[in-house]
C-alpha cells in the first residue's frame, strides 16, 4: 500500500490504536495531522512519524468540542495541502452498570465517542466532498454490535457510530467519498490494561484465535479501508476481533 502525497487526520493518536494507525500510514508515505487531548503523546507520535520523511504535526484538541475541532480543522487545512483521509479513533470508557451510571458518565462517553466523530466529519467532510475524493474510517467496537453489561454508554456510542457511518456513506457516495468502520474486539492497549485478571480470562475464552488483538491488527484493517484496494467498499463495518463476535 502506497500513501505517498496523501494526508491523513488521525484522532486519538497519542497512544494505542491511533498511534499505530498514524505510524503505519507514515511508513507508507502519508503525511499525518495528529489530534489528541494529550499533546505530549501526540507530539511524540509525530516525531516518530517524521522519521519516515513525511510531514507530521500534533494538535491539541478535545474532539467533543465543536469549537475545538472547527479551529483545529481550519489550521490543518491551512498547514497541509489537502486532507485525503479522516480516521476517527479517539475514544473513552466509563464503565458502570446502568443502576450506578450517572448522567455525567453517560454524557461524557457519548460526547467524546459519538459527538466527537460527528464533529470531525462535520468539519472535514466539506473539503473532501468539494475535492470529490476522500475516505473516512470510524473506529467502532464489537460492543456496539453485541452490547456488554456495564457499558451502556460505550455500547450506545459505538452503535451510534455504526449508524452514522452507514448514513454518511449514503450521503457522500455520489461525491466519491467512502465511509467505513472497523469494529475491534479486545485489543491490548491502555484502555483495556486496567481490567481485572478475571475479566481478561473470561474475555480470552470468547476469542477463537486465542489471543488479544494488538493495535497494529486494527491499524492494518484501517489502512486497507483507506487504500485503493477498498475503493468499492462503503458503509461497511469490518470486525477485527479474532472471531469473538462469531463465537457468541
Ligand atoms: N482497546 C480495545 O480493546 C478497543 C476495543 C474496541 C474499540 N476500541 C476503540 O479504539 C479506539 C482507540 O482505543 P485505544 O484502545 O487505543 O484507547 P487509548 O485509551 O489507548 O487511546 C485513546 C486516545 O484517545 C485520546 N482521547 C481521549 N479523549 C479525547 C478527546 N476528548 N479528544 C481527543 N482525544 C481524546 C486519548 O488521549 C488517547 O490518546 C477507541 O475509539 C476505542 O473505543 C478499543
Amino acid at each position: 500500500m502506497d500513501f505517498k502525497n496523501r494526508t491523513a487526520v488521525v484522532t486519538g493518536a497519542a497512544r494505542g490504536i491511533g498511534r499505530d494507525i498514524a505510524i503505519k500510514l507514515a511508513e507508507r508515505g502519508a503525511n499525518v495531522a495528529l489530534i489528541d487531548l494529550e499533546i505530549a503523546g501526540a507530539e511524540e507520535t509525530a516525531k516518530e512519524c517524521e522519521t519516515h520523511g513525511i510531514q507530521a504535526k500534533a494538535y491539541k484538541c478535545d474532539v467533543s468540542s465543536f469549537e475545538d475541532v472547527d479551529g483545529v480543522g481550519k489550521q490543518v487545512l491551512s498547514e497541509f495541502d489537502a486532507v485525503d483521509f479522516l480516521i476517527n479513533n479517539a475514544g473513552v470508557v466509563r464503565d458502570r452498570l446502568l443502576l450506578r451510571m450517572t448522567p455525567e458518565d453517560w454524557n461524557f462517553v457519548i460526547s467524546v465517542n459519538l459527538t466527537g466523530t460527528f464533529n470531525c466529519c462535520k468539519v472535514l467532510s466539506p473539503h473532501m466532498l468539494k475535492r470529490r475524493q476522500g475516505r473516512i474510517v470510524n473506529v467502532a467496537s464489537v460492543i456496539g454490535i453485541m452490547g456488554n453489561a456495564g457499558q451502556a454508554n460505550y455500547a450506545a456510542s459505538k452503535a451510534g457510530i455504526i449508524g452514522l457511518t452507514k448514513t454518511l456513506a449514503k450521503e457522500f457516495a455520489s461525491r466519491g467519498v467512502t465511509v467505513n468502520a472497523v469494529a475491534p474486539g479486545f485489543i491490548d492497549t491502555a484502555m483495556t490494561e486496567s481490567l481485572s485478571a478475571d475479566i481478561r480470562e473470561s474475555m480470552m475464552k470468547m476469542i477463537p484465535l486465542g489471543r488479544f488483538g494488538k493495535g497494529e491488527d486494527v491499524a492494518n484493517v484501517a489502512l486497507f479501508l483507506l487504500s485503493d484496494m477498498a475503493s468499492y467498499i462503503t458503509g461497511q463495518v469490518l470486525n477485527c476481533d479474532g472471531g469473538m463476535i462469531m463465537a457468541r
